[in-house]
């Protein structure tokens, strides 16, 4: 069972106002790393939206996810720089090790991995972020050092 504390906190710190729906959002998606059913429930009640307006706003951004991610959330670029230097080899390293694919998470909800447009890091390419962290001039066996240190 979920205490409903957190989002509590969340929709106060935004004075429970609609126009603030976004922000709202993003701070349960920084909490929760996704965007739960109940908790988006709870919002709408409190905010007197309808839940489905709050859905569609959850899954018009990318920045929100309806699925939970990991704890650690790997974002592999796949722009043209890094799709030259091998990008899908790292994402091929990490479904080795993990067992995922992008879009998925682990079963322990500790890794998550997606696939995104340019980092702004291209003379790192190929390159991804790990929570706020980027790791460039990457290969497959440096992504799964990476990961194994994670793992520990
Ligand atoms: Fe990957 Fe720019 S293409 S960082």
């Amino acid at each position: 069972e979920r205490t409903f504390e957190k989002v509590e906190e969340i929709l106060k710190k935004h004075q429970y106002k609609k126009e603030n729906l976004i922000r709202i959002l993003l701070d349960v998606q920084k909490n929760y790393r996704h965007l739960p059913e109940d908790v988006v429930n709870y919002i709408a009640v409190a905010l007197e939206l309808p839940p489905a307006k709050i859905f569609g706003v959850g899954t018009f951004y990318s920045q929100f996810s309806l699925k939970p991610k990991g704890e650690y959330t790997i974002l592999v670029c796949d722009g043209t720089a890094c799709h030259m230097e091998g990008s899908l080899s790292l994402l091929k390293a990490i479904e080795e090790e993990l067992n995922i694919k992008p879009g998925e998470v682990t079963r322990d909800l500790k890794f998550s991995v997606d696939q995104v447009g340019c980092l702004g890091a291209c003379a790192l390419a190929p390159a991804m972020v790990i929570n706020d962290e980027v790791y460039g001039n990457l290969t497959p066996e440096k992504v799964k050092d990476i990961i194994r240190k994670l793992k520990e």
